[in-house]
């Protein structure tokens, strides 16, 4: 049996009012909610007439038809509650009336997390917008068979949606383009895609950038703490772009998630498991940087499952054409002009180059080409467009001296060397260091040492 003081305790709880009315309108029960609500006191309520105190009461209605009303609207002196009165019946007659109604605030918070819930879905959408894989299999363009192959090897990956992929090639051979068109095709592509760029993010940050961090973890940290690039990548693929660039401390911290597939947030001991497929891209070649212990030989095992080694244009030099006419009617959009292909003679010309830059420098070079022809109200390019491409390594001038030393003249020719890449590539750093295969600091060191700004700088 329940003790009534029980009883009277739970009915006395502050969220509800409650009343207990007898068959012949007297109120033997009232809860100090409902009391507080009307204003009165017990001995003012307890022993009168319901409808004395409240006419409207339904009370009256359910002791004279003996069924319940649930659910009504019931108003008292500016409290909007939700009411429900039930007949309590005894040998099949009805004997009481029990009614007991909750406040709306509590529906209005309901409103209110419905509100929520609506804002936070469209935050939701948005998110998944910007975080998601813009290019899918049918931008990769390129008919030759080392392309087809590694086409068809993503296509496989895409099935697998935990494998994880290795992209290797040199810049601007298409390695991202690759990642987000093997997420798009998996099934997780409704979830997010996202990208860190482990090159670009300073070493001491990257540990929060990926992992997130906990409120206080460090001066600066912000209020609340913040999530980290895998848990905003939950259920979908975070994309590791220029891993060989990471330092080897953070090699081993994300060695220890790929095993054990969760982590912690800095300044935080509890461990958080996610789901996420990684796709890590390099333009190093990181069997290379193992021997030189710059990469740790337990990751790279880790990570290279799969290995898809994009191959660089020059490889593939029959899909120039191809590669021209995509490229044209896309750029034609962005750059609104009206070029519609390009000679034989041009194409030749770009057949014969050796495009240390690839299909990036490819975009470039067309760019600067449909730019010139339309000026010239062109609508084909002709290899005049390309003038600029001739400038090639091959064409540093190195004039011999018998009376410089051999420093003095290896310094000039490495000089001249720096000087023709740097205006190749428009003057980019990263993509010179990685054409000619040293390490970006050392490049800033001899570009300082030797004076190679570009002339607008
Ligand atoms: N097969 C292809 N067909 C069409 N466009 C391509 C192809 N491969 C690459 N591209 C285009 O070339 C450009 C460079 O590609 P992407 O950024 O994927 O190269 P990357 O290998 O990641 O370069 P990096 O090593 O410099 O980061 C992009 O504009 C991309 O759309
Ligand atoms: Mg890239």
């Amino acid at each position: 049996m329940i003790p009534d003081l029980l009883v009277s305790d739970l009915l006395d709880t502050s969220a509800m009012t409650a009343i207990i009315v007898c068959n012949n309108g007297t109120v033997v029960f009232i809860n100090k909610t409902y009391l507080d609500v009307l204003g009165k006191k017990k001995e003012e309520v307890v022993g009168k007439n319901v409808g004395d105190i409240t006419p409207e009461s339904r009370t009256l209605t359910v002791l004279r038809t003996g069924k319940a009303i649930v659910g009504y609207n019931w108003s008292v002196n500016g409290y909007n509650m939700i009411a429900c009165a039930l007949p309590i019946i005894k040998d099949g007659k009805v004997v009481a009336c029990f009614a007991y109604s909750l406040f709306m605030d509590i529906w209005d918070a309901k409103d209110l997390v419905n509100n929520l819930m609506s804002e936070l879905n469209m935050y939701r959408d948005e998110v998944r917008n910007l975080y998601s894989a813009r290019h899918g299999f049918s931008e990769i363009i390129g008919q030759a068979r080392n392309i087809q192959d590694m086409k068809f090897m993503a296509q496989k990956a895409a099935l697998h949606p935990s494998i994880t992929v290795l992209v290797t090639g040199e810049s601007g051979t298409g390695k991202e383009l690759f990642a987000h068109a093997i997420h798009k095709a998996s099934s997780r592509s409704r979830m997010p895609f996202i990208r860190v760029n482990c090159a670009a993010i300073p070493e001491n940050l990257l540990e929060a950038e990926l992992f997130g961090y906990e409120e206080g973890a460090f001066t600066g940290s912000r209020k609340g703490g913040n999530p980290g690039k895998f848990e905003l990548a939950n259920g979908g693929t975070i994309f590791l772009d220029e891993i060989g660039e990471m330092s080897t401390s953070m090699q081993s911290k994300l060695l220890v998630f790929l095993q054990e597939k969760e982590f912690e947030r800095l300044g935080s001991n509890h461990p958080i498991r996610v789901n996420v497929r990684i796709i890590a891209a390099t333009n190093r070649n990181l069997e290379e940087m193992i021997t030189q212990q710059k990469f740790r030989e337990d990751l790279y095992y880790r990570l290279n499952v799969l290995t898809l080694d994009i191959p660089p244009l020059r490889n593939r030099i029959e899909d120039i054409p191809l590669l021209v006419n995509y490229l044209i009617t896309k750029l034609n959009i962005d750059l609104k002009t009206n070029v519609v292909s390009m000679s034989d003679e041009a194409l030749d010309l770009l057949s014969k180059y050796n495009w240390p830059g690839n299909i990036r420098e490819l975009v470039n070079a067309l760019q600067r080409a449909m730019l010139l022809a339309d000026m010239g109200n062109y609508n084909i390019i002709n290899a005049k467009h390309l003038y600029f491409l001739k400038i090639n390594l091959d064409n540093v001038n190195l004039s011999l001296s018998s009376t410089k030393t051999l420093k003095m003249q290896l310094r000039c020719y490495e000089k001249q060397i720096l000087s023709k890449v740097l205006e190749e590539t428009n003057y980019n750093k990263r993509k010179t260091a990685s054409i000619l295969d040293v390490d970006l600091s050392s490049l800033y060191k001899k570009i300082k040492q030797y004076g190679l700004q570009p002339d607008d700088a």
